[in-house]
This record gives structure tokens, C-alpha cells and sequence, in this order.
């Protein structure tokens, strides 16, 4: 068990450690429960370094010998590692221990999936295999030799040699530990080949179970696209001889870019048109692209310590984010972050788990892999991006990678490059990185003598530690519209850098109809009072496709507001402005059927509770459920028209024109269920040759109240395939109803094939019940108890996916008093758990403060 009395570290306590690492060997030599790891490293004084003890982080770990240039010693071990006597000079350290890998259910440092030996050392694992300072500004040359009767033995870097029963890896890139990895298993591969832009030569391999072998083909496409991409928009070629990607089960996260051998959850990589959605390839073709691209972003330059760890992943979901919209649609791409980044990271910063982008302290890294530092993060670049322009951002990135290769770098060298590149003074702009919180600017306009002026003014709401907020760098990308529906101004960007701040706009012949925050140009909430006409007009005629759907957007919101607070009756004059939209076929069904949706829930409740009102859950639920009834009811006629439009007649293909496709037809089916009880959805269900066709059906029957047979018979179609499965998990508790959630949750838990020690299927069952959210805030708490019930029993296996969904307690403050105590109620009774996790203590710390 972990060390669980909290100890905070803080960003500015960093010093440089005391010794570098030369050259680190290690050897492995795999059995389940006792596996043997030695090391040999050779260290030697860092000259920038403070005076310090020689200390090796170590967790776990059973000692077996110790010796200093090859005399035994006896350190000092302890919970967290060992303190040494050491010589003067260089010496070389070698140490033996063994750990336990098939009782390692934190899936951290080495552990067994399915028989597979595999291994995980971000943030801090690489301690729980050997002692080592296990820091990302240690970098260090990595020899691997590999003992083991599995077939495929791999590690980083490049093959040097194999034989029977073991083999040898030589990674020439200094690296940290973080990215070390190990995998040992009876592998099938599925070999692919790419030429770099200099010409070389470069092996790919995608290793998975044997019978995944038919998932492979897209993953291995994708890999492609991604280092062409790469070569073509950025100038980063690859630099080993190998590349290797390995599907694992049993996974916290997405995916990790370990040098040369990217370890990935299945989820996250294997794909078959009868197994994977259109959304699930989109996905995968993404993160395969977000792993390449660290190696890069991440790799050659990483991290000085892990508060700088938005420098790598911000920038790099930001490339990964480039990518998708180069490979399929950008417009459609925009809209879709900008709906996670206010569905995930805007809750975060409105609540007590709010933190900077670069944190300032924590208890347990692994909880600030968050929303904040990945996706807010990337927003903060493409600030940048907007604000110095498209050949700067070129310039300061070539800068940035000619300066800081191979070094573990800062946000403040990453700001510097910017600063040589372009002249600017980013003083300012630095506070995107220390200010918590999501800006509001309201905005207000006149109009006088052919001039028209809009006044913005600023302001961030206090969060945990920062009361007070100083004004940001805000770019307002802004157009003005004559009332004629003609462009009077194109785009141009505003810099708001003050806390209030006019920009005029002359020589107009009438007062113009503005289109402010287009493209989303930055992650902030816009107030401003307009009327429902002026957001019609922007839903018909804005230019700019984002803010076009963000009308409409608006006006739902409005629309669902007012019928909870008011018992209003649904906006006929939006109906009407969306269905024209929808009719458009000369508009991308992608866009059309992200103009279908609808606020979330969740956000609905936060919108209200903005507005000082408490929201009530079932009175959201109600007021969506009557909105999309009546939708179906006034589209009837139009139903069937777009459910033809959007048949796809070609053989199955994920890409971005048929998903778009899929997508307006799924958004269809779940209107026309509503008027038929289901009968297109069963007949779509039983014709459906796809997964994504085959989900959708699924998901309206179930919906309708009609899906007990559909769900036995997916079932037994599909029992042995682990991640279609964990589909049919997670979307009974996604699509039922509010009152029967929490109880189809907990019929599941009892269901033989439910395995809390996988990640996935546990986020499948009790991710889906928190993001149900009239089912998960059942007045009677039934919801929170059942979470909390197992987040408790998961803590003891696996805390650091417990930590993660905890948040889905961050929103407690908002609600009434009965929800509010019961939720209080159930994170003081986690909290109260003898030998309760690191990462969980601080998790329920931060939201009971
Ligand atoms: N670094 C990984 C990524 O963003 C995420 C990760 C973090 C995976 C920690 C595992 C553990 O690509
Ligand atoms: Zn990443």
C-alpha cells in the first residue's frame, strides 16, 4: 500500500539532482511473481547540481543486493527509496531486486495483462521496478537485455541481439525514465514499412493477442499518415530503426509514447468496421497520431519536472488536433473540441479541482492528467498561434526544436522561443499558465455615425488559492455582418489585454451585426445580452461555420432555460432557423448533425447554476425529453428525407464523408424513435453490418424502453470480443432512463463478465452512470452511493483510476441541499477509508475544501 500521509511538493522548490546517469543497463529476468531486475548505471557529479544525499526513488520493491563499483554496500531503504553513501567522483551503482508483476493491479511499473508482461512508468512507475532517480530531467542512455520463454521480448530504441530466451534492445536517445518500457508475451504482429523524408528505412510493427490480427489494418494506416504528417507540417522525421505499438487490455489511459514502443490500450488502437464505431476509429486514428507526435513533443524534448507537463502534452494534443482537421473536416473537428472542452474542462475550472495549466503543487501527479493541462493546454498554443500568426508559429517551433533538443525544458523556454521569434513581450500571456479559471468577457456595443464600437471587459472568477485574477491576453476573432446578411468586415482579431477595452470599427453604413469569438479563438465564456432575432440571423447567414453553429447552440440553450425555469413552451422561431440549416444539402451531414445536438445536461445544470439558480436535475431531463419530442413531432415529414440523405450505399469506410453521414442518420434514428417506438431502430439493428449502425439502433431501443431483446442478442453475438462488450456495458447505463440508471449500474456490477480490475470495462459501467446525469443525481442517492461503493472497493487494486473518477464528484456545490449532503455525505465516507490511497486522499481533499 502506498504511503498515504499527503506530502506537497511544489514547483518552486525544484533543484537539479545531484548526479547524472551516463548509462544505465538493466536486465530483466520475467517470472509472474518473482521477477528479477538488475542494474547497473554509472553516475558522476552534476556540476549544476546543490550539494545533496544520494537518493534513489524506489517503491515496492524487495532488495536483493547493493554494490558501488563493485564493492557490496547497505543503504538506507525506506517507503520511498534509498539514501547512500557514495564516492566523490563517477562510480558505477548495481542493485538486484524483485518485484511481483502479476500482483500489480495499480497497472504501474511492470504488471501482467492477459499473460502479457507489460509496463507503465509515466508519471512515476519506473520506481516500482527498480531504484533509480525517477525524474523526467534525468536522462540517460538505456541498454536492455530480456530473460524470458515468451516469443516477443521488446523494449525501446533498436534490436542489438536475441537468442533463445532472451533478447537485447539499445535505445541510442537519452531519455528519462518515464519513458522506459517492457513488453514480454506470445504476440502476433502485424508488420508494416515506411521510408522517412531522408530516406531511410524505417520497421513498423503493431503487436497484439493472437485473434486481434484483423483489427490491425487501421491502426498501422494511421501510424503512416502520422510520421508523413509529421515530416510534411513540422519537419520531424523519425530517428530509429523500429518503431513498435503493443495493444494491451488492461490500460489507466489512452495510450503511452514510450520511445520506439508505444504501449496502447486495446480501446485505443484495435479496429474492425463490425467491432468499432465511426467515432472509435476517429478516435484511434487520433491518439496514434498524438503518441508519434511526442516523440517529438514529449521525446526528444521533455519535461524538466512534471509541472511542466502541459509543454508536452498541451503542445501536442494541439498537433494531434491539427492533424484531424487536416485529415477530415477542421470545421467539424472545432466544433467537437470545443463541446468536450465545456462538457470536461470547463466543470474543472469552475470547481474545486479548478488548477492552472501549469500547477504550482500537488500531491499525486497522476491527478493532474486532467482536462485543464491536456486540452486547455492546446487552447493556450492555438492563442499563440492566432496571436503571432501561422509563419511565426512556424518560425518559433523550428526555433524551439533546434534549441531544445534533447533537453528537459520549461514553459518558460517554450515562451522564450516565441519571444526571440517574433520580438513580442508574452509577460502577459504567461498568465494562461498560472491563472486558474475560465475567463468571462461580456461584451457591449454602440453605434454612432458610421461607427460602431464594442466595449469587452474581462474577468475570471475566483478559484481555490487565486481569489484575485489579472487581466489575460485574449484574442476575439471578430466579424461584422451588414443586415443584409453580407460580410461588412472579415475576420480580425481583437487583443483584449485590459480589464475593459473599446475597438472601433468605421465607416459603416448601418449598425452591423456582429460575430464575436469565432472559431472559438480562445477557451472563455461570452456574455452578452442579444436578442433571439439577432441570433437567428447569425444562425442563417454567419460566414464563419463555428459561430454559425453556435448560434444555434445559443438559442438552444435558450430555448431549454426557459422551459425550466419558466415552463416555457420550445423556441418555434430556432426550430424553424435550424431546420432550414438541416435542409441544406449543400452543407456537410457531419455539420448538419452536429447542429442536431443539444446542450448537455450536465452543462444545462451548470448554465443555471451560473444564473443563481439551483438546477434540478429531472426538471433538465424533463425540458430535453420535451424538446426532442417536440423536434421529432414538427420534423416528421422531414425525418425520412434525411434518414435517405444519409444512407451510405459504398462498402463501409471510417472516413470523415461517410461517418458524417452515419452521424446525421444516428441523429435522425433517435428523433424518428421517438415518434415509432423504436421500429426503424429494430430494423436497422437486425440490417446493421456495421458497428456504428449497429450502436446507434441499439442505443435508440434502449432509449425507447424496447431494448431487452436487442441487448441479448448483441450479447450473445458478441460475448467474447472484451471491447464490444464493454460497448454493451456502458450504453445500458448511458440510455436508460433517469429512475432505473443507478439499478441497471448495479445489475451490472453483479454480472459474471463485470471485472473492476480492468479499467475499461469499470469506466464502461461506472463512467457511463456518472455522465448519465439525471440517473447519477437520483434525489435518493442511490447513484452516489453506488459509486462511491466502488470507487472504495477500486482504491485497494487500482487507485489511480479511482482518483480520476472521483471528478465525478466536482460538481457537488451546485446543487440543492438534499443532493449536496448526500454527495458530501458519500466523499467524506471514501475519505474516511482506513488506508486510503495517496491519490484518492488528495482527489476527495480537493473537492470537500
Ligand atoms: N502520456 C500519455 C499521453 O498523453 C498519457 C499517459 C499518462 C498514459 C500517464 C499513461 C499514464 O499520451
Ligand atoms: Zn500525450
Amino acid at each position: 500500500m502506498k504511503d498515504a500521509s499527503p506530502q506537497t511538493i511544489y514547483l518552486k522548490d525544484y533543484t537539479p539532482f545531484g548526479w547524472t546517469a551516463e548509462e544505465v543497463h538493466l536486465t530483466f529476468v520475467l517470472a509472474p511473481s518473482a521477477t528479477r531486475v538488475r542494474s547497473r548505471i554509472r553516475f558522476a557529479p552534476n556540476p549544476d547540481a546543490p550539494q545533496q544525499d544520494f537518493f534513489l526513488h524506489g517503491e515496492q520493491l524487495k532488495p536483493i543486493s547493493f554494490a558501488i563499483d563493485g564493492a557490496p554496500v547497505s543503504p538506507e531503504i525506506t517507503e520511498t527509496g534509498l539514501t547512500c553513501a557514495v564516492p566523490e567522483g563517477a562510480f558505477i551503482w548495481e542493485a538486484e531486486v524483485e518485484i511481483a508483476p502479476v500482483e500489480n493491479f495499480a497497472l504501474e511499473g511492470l504488471y501482467m495483462s492477459n499473460g502479457m508482461y507489460c509496463t507503465q512508468c509515466e508519471a512515476e512507475g519506473f520506481r516500482k521496478i527498480t531504484f533509480y532517480p525517477d525524474r523526467p530531467d534525468v536522462m540517460s542512455v538505456f541498454t536492455v537485455r530480456i530473460e524470458g520463454d515468451e516469443t516477443v521480448k521488446l523494449s525501446n530504441g533498436n534490436p542489438q541481439g536475441q537468442g533463445d530466451g532472451w533478447a537485447e534492445w539499445h535505445d541510442p536517445w537519452p531519455k528519462p525514465a518515464y519513458l522506459f518500457a517492457l513488453v514480454a508475451g506470445d504476440l502476433v504482429n502485424h508488420p508494416g514499412a515506411f521510408t522517412t523524408m531522408s530516406g531511410r528505412e524505417v520497421e513498423l510493427n503493431l503487436w497484439v493477442r493472437p485473434g486481434d490480427e484483423g483489427k490491425c489494418a487501421f491502426g498501422m494506416e494511421a501510424l503512416k499518415k502520422s510520421m508523413k504528417w509529421d515530416e510534411e507540417v513540422y519537419g520531424r522525421e523519425y530517428d530509429l530503426d523500429i518503431f513498435n505499438i503493443v495493444a494491451v487490455d488492461d490500460f489507466n489511459m489512452g495510450a503511452m509514447e514510450n520511445k520506439g514502443l508505444n504501449i496502447f490500450n486495446s480501446s485505443a488502437v484495435l479496429a474492425s468496421p463490425e467491432t468499432s464505431t465511426d467515432a472509435n476509429f476517429e478516435r484511434i486514428e487520433a491518439i496514434i497520431a498524438h503518441e508519434y507526435f511526442h516523440n517529438w513533443t514529449g521525446n526528444r524534448i521533455t519535461c524538466r519536472d512534471w509541472f511542466q507537463l502541459c509543454l508536452k502534452e498541451g503542445l501536442t494534443v494541439f498537433r494531434d488536433a491539427q492533424f484531424t482537421s487536416d485529415m477530415r473536416s477542421a470545421e467539424v473537428k472545432r466544433i467537437s473540441d470545443v463541446i468536450d472542452l465545456r462538457g470536461r474542462q470547463f466543470p474543472e475550472d469552475q470547481g474545486p479541482l479548478s488548477h492552472p495549466v501549469r500547477p504550482e503543487s500537488f500531491q499525486e501527479i497522476n491527478n493532474f492528467y486532467t482536462a485543464t493541462v491536456y486540452e486547455k493546454g492546446a487552447e493556450v498554443i492555438g492563442m499563440l498561434k492566432t496571436l503571432v500568426g501561422d509563419e511565426a508559429y512556424a518560425k518559433a517551433l523550428d526555433l524551439y526544436f533546434e534549441r531544445h533538443d534533447g533537453d528537459a525544458a520549461t514553459i518558460e523556454d517554450w515562451l522564450k522561443v516565441f519571444e526571440d521569434a517574433t520580438g513580442r513581450d508574452l509577460t502577459q500571456f504567461k498568465r494562461w499558465y498560472s491563472q486558474a479559471g475560465t475567463p468571462h468577457v461580456a461584451v457591449s456595443e454602440a453605434f454612432e455615425n458610421g461607427t460602431y464600437t464594442l466595449t469587452l471587459k474581462q474577468h475570471t472568477p475566483p478559484t481555490p488559492g487565486q481569489p484575485d485574477k489579472a487581466p489575460q491576453v485574449i484574442p476575439v476573432a471578430v466579424g461584422l455582418l451588414s443586415p443584409n446578411g453580407d460580410e461588412a468586415l472579415p475576420t480580425k482579431v481583437l487583443e483584449l489585454t485590459e480589464a475593459e477595452q473599446s475597438f472601433t470599427f468605421e465607416g459603416l453604413s448601418a449598425k452591423p451585426v456582429p460575430s464575436i469569438l469565432r472559431g472559438f479563438s480562445a477557451p472563455v465564456v461570452l456574455e452578452r445580452e442579444t436578442s433571439k432575432e439577432e441570433r437567428a440571423f447569425l444562425l442563417a447567414h454567419d460566414t464563419d461555420t463555428f459561430n454559425r453553429w453556435e448560434a444555434s447552440r445559443d438559442l438552444a440553450r435558450e430555448c431549454l432555460v426557459a422551459m425550466i425555469t419558466e415552463g416555457a413552451e420550445p423556441d418555434t422561431a430556432w426550430l424553424d432557423g435550424l431546420e432550414a440549416v438541416i435542409r441544406d444539402s449543400a452543407l456537410d451531414p457531419a455539420y448538419r448533425a452536429l447542429m442536431l445536438g443539444l446542450p448537455t445536461q450536465s452543462e444545462l445544470a451548470q448554465v443555471l447554476h451560473q444564473r443563481g439558480v439551483t438546477p434540478d436535475p429531472d426538471a433538465i431531463w424533463t425540458a430535453t425529453e420535451t424538446l426532442k419530442k417536440t423536434r421529432a413531432e414538427r420534423w416528421s415529414k422531414l425525418l425520412p428525407q434525411l434518414a435517405e440523405e444519409a444512407k451510405v450505399t459504398e462498402p463501409y469506410q471510417p472516413d470523415a464523408e461517410q461517418s458524417g453521414k452515419r452521424a446525421l442518420g444516428s441523429a435522425v434514428l433517435a428523433l424518428t424513435s421517438r415518434l415509432d417506438g423504436g421500429e426503424a431502430a429494430k430494423a436497422q439493428f437486425e440490417s446493421a453490418d456495421n458497428m456504428t449502425l449497429q450502436l446507434s439502433a441499439l442505443a435508440c431501443l434502449v432509449q425507447a424502453g424496447a431494448g431487452e431483446d436487442a441487448l441479448a442478442k448483441f450479447r450473445a453475438q458478441w460475448n467474447g470480443d472484451r471491447l464490444v462488450m464493454d460497448k454493451w456495458f456502458g450504453l445500458q447505463v448511458a440510455a436508460s432512463g433517469p429512475s432505473e440508471t443507478a439499478d441497471r449500474a448495479k445489475a451490472l456490477t453483479e454480472d459474471p463478465d463485470f471485472d473492476m480490475k480492468n479499467p475499461n470495462r469499470f469506466r464502461a459501467v461506472m463512467g457511463a452512470l456518472a455522465m448519465n446525469h439525471a440517473g447519477f443525481h437520483r434525489i435518493d442517492g442511490a447513484g452516489y452511493q453506488l459509486l462511491a461503493d466502488w470507487l472504495i472497493k477500486l482504491d485497494e487494486k487500482n487507485p489511480q483510476t479511482t482518483a480520476r473518477m472521483c471528478s465525478a464528484f466536482q460538481t457537488w456545490k451546485r446543487y440543492d441541499e438534499t443532493r449536496r449532503g448526500l454527495m458530501k455525505a458519500q466523499l467524506e465516507r471514501i475519505a474516511a477509508k482506513p488506508g486510503l490511497s495517496r491519490d484518492v486522499t488528495e482527489m476527495v481533499t480537493r473537492l470537500l475544501s
